[in-house]
């Protein structure tokens, strides 16, 4: 059985400055594990998924769907089965959900399946509020009776989920992936208009196809889906993540080349290429699933946005952060999805960056180079930047809370290590 520990008042000490040379992995795509986990609630029969990166959040979501009475199974490396075995309740407790908000993946297959859901609020979170407003209004309009009380989200359907046309105010990955899983076992035809396009969106919807869903349009803004009575199991193999390729590319770029990406999906992270050629960066494709970053020519600073998906994606904010601290020059960083990222920005001045926020952009000024200090990881991207800050500094660097890295980055010390990194937990 996975079994990660959960060290929450661990530090990881860097020694910066050591030449890093080598080939790095990237794992099975954390935002696509979570929702595909979820959708094996969908089903009577066994799931088996494949290439699951070894993660608190996935332990996180294994515990509630051995609490909701699935039995989980580890039958090799990174490859787990999953069976309903008896249904023990229809609840994601508080305890669970706290850690990880991405438990409200449940609420719409719990619904659709059993007709009823209860679902702890997931509340405020350290990169800003994150209301889950949307998701409860979609089910709302398919017919659920959705109440907040005592902190919890309850939800019940009088028979099936009836087909809908949900029309999201905002794009939301998780709102689009909860309407989808419910609308799979709906009456009738559902059409998410407005809808993700995340790459993590269409794995889920082809693993739901496999499973005999009716979907089209995925990875479009309008996804139709013409709900069945019931889905059969099926064997699915997670995407690569995406955001870890892109931190990945990031240290690659730092190390001038010496390091090689592997199992890199080069077609997510087109424009994230952009921003990086713009740096004056070029990606060079190594085979069929590798790549190295390189200086093509002068480094020039760049004023970046995120927005969602096919653009610059806010999960890579904090690491492209880290490399502008270092490229000569004034930078701009505008993060439109979440209200409160900069979290890392005070860390990243401990190591002697400049950067200056007004409003929703942050204003960086290169430096010569980054020198070691105790800094504190505040989110899980964050840390991300941290450690790569870390091992371009001079000096040591201590991070503090590096638990938010063990949400989601697999093994992430020891693949460092394998690159010659000197790091180290206490
Ligand atoms: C997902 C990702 C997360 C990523 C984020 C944005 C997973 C498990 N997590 O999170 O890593 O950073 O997409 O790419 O896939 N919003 C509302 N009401 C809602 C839902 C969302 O106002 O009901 C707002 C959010 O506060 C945020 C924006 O919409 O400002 C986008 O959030 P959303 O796409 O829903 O993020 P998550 O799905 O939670």
């Amino acid at each position: 059985m996975i079994n990660i520990k959960e060290r929450i008042y661990e530090t990881l000490e860097i020694k910066g400055g050591c030449n890093l040379r080598g080939t790095i992995e990237v794992s099975g795509a954390k935002n696509s594990a979570l929702p595909n986990m979820a959708a094996v609630l969908l089903t009577d029969d066994t799931v088996e998924l494949r290439n699951v990166p070894y993660l608190l959040d996935v332990n996180t979501m294994i515990n509630l769907l051995q609490y909701i009475g699935l039995d989980v199974y580890e039958v090799g490396s990174g490859v787990f089965r999953f069976k309903l075995k008896k249904l023990n309740s229809l609840e994601a407790p508080y305890e669970l959900v706290s850690k990880m908000r991405a438990s409200i993946l449940v609420l719409g297959p719990l619904l659709a399946r059993f007709g009823y859901a209860q679902v702890a609020l997931p509340g405020g979170c350290s990169i800003g509020t994150r209301p889950v407003d949307l998701h409860l209004e979609a089910f709302r309009k398919m017919g659920a009776d959705i109440k907040v009380e005592h902190g919890y989200i309850i939800g019940k359907v009088n028979g099936r989920l009836k087909g809908s046309i949900i029309e999201f105010p905002r794009k939301t990955v998780t709102g689009t992936e909860n309407v989808l899983m419910a609308s799979v076992l709906a009456d009738g035809v559902t059409v998410i208009k407005n809808a993700a396009l995340e790459p993590e969106v269409v794995d889920l919807a082809n693993m739901l196809k496999k499973m005999g869903a009716i979907i089209e349009g995925e990875g479009t803004d309008t996804i139709k889906v013409t709900g069945v009575e019931s889905l059969k199991g099926v064997v699915h193999e997670i995407i690569p993540d995406r955001i870890e390729a892109g931190t990945f590319a990031v240290l690659s770029a730092l190390f001038e080349g010496n390091i090689v990406v592997k199992n890199y999906p080069f077609e997510y992270l087109t424009y994230v290429h952009k921003v990086f050629e713009k740096i004056g960066f070029n990606i060079v494709k190594i085979g069929k699933d590798q790549v190295v970053v390189v200086k093509s020519d002068k480094l020039n600073p760049v004023d970046i946005e995120t927005r969602e998906y096919p653009y610059f994606p806010t999960d890579l904010q904090a690491q492209i952060m880290t490399l502008l601290t270092v490229i000569r020059g004034n930078s701009s960083i505008t993060e439109n999805i979440f209200e409160n990222r900069f979290m890392h920005v005070p860390e990243l001045q401990r190591l002697g960056a400049e950067i200056k926020i007004k409003g929703k952009t942050a204003y960086i000024k290169g430096v010569e180079r980054l020198t070691g200090a105790e800094v504190k990881a505040t989110d899980l991207r964050a840390s991300a930047a941290m450690l790569i800050a870390g091992l371009i500094a001079e000096g040591n660097t201590v991070i503090h809370d590096i638990y938010h890295l063990d949400r989601g980055y697999e093994n992430i010390d020891s693949k460092l290590k394998l690159l010659g990194a000197e790091i180290s937990r206490a």
